[in-house]
């Protein structure tokens, strides 16, 4: 079964475009990345539960609503994820955050954790796990697999580009993850990189080129 959803709208295709083109500099790169998660959050957490609440406007008693539980976990997987969980706090300023920081060994490209961080009661919070990239899916596979650990059972991956090699891996390891991603593109290539991706996220955010 393939839970990948395409999150398709005009807004998101044309900054993700500028994003991709390679002169395109760090702090034009970086205000698209908040801009596009601030849409994407929108569309992940239309799910979220309500419940009433009991309010009074300067005009009348009225029953509205607020988010129902615990509010969410941002689970930003380092260094790139950072990119998309700042538009994602702009748009939900209560949520918490985690890190998941994991480098890939340079021979196998197998992901390896250095640290690890979140806030508690994991299994009662909806965590959304960022990463722009969703490549060969191990960094996320693992992520997925530490977050899990720690409780989490409500999961939901965003990125922003995903291969088809990643989503298929991704879907066969955490069959339970929805995925959310603006694009899909061609395939990877023989250094592991999406085609035509935009290069090394984490690079072109942080001007590590
Ligand atoms: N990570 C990136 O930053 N870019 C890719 O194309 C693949 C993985």
């Amino acid at each position: 079964m393939n839970n990948a959803h395409l999150i398709d709208h005009p807004l998101i295709n044309h900054k993700l475009s500028i994003m991709r083109k390679k002169e395109t500099p760090p702090p034009h790169f970086r205000a698209l990345l908040r801009e596009i998660s601030m849409l994407m959050g929108y569309e992940v957490t239309r799910d979220l539960q309500l419940k009433p609440i009991e309010i009074e406007t300067p005009v009348a008693k009225a029953t509205a609503s607020e988010l129902d539980g615990r509010k969410m976990c941002i689970f930003s997987i380092l260094r790139a994820g950072e990119g998309l969980s700042q538009g994602l706090l702009d748009l939900i300023p209560t949520a918490k955050v985690g890190h998941v920081g994991l480098y890939r060994d340079p021979n196998d490209l197998h992901a390896v954790e250095y640290y690890f961080k979140s806030p508690p009661h994991l299994d009662e919070r909806f965590n959304l796990v960022v990463d722009p990239m969703l490549a060969t899916g191990n960094s996320a596979i693992t992520a997925l697999d530490r977050i899990k650990r720690a409780g989490a059972k409500n999961i939901t991956f965003l990125c922003l580009l995903a291969a088809p090699e990643g989503i298929k891996a991704l879907n066969e390891a955490h069959p339970d993850v929805q995925i959310y991603t603006a694009a899909i593109d061609e395939k990877l290539n023989e250094k592991s990189y999406i085609v035509p991706g935009l290069g090394d996220a984490g690079d072109r955010i942080f001007g590590t080129l």
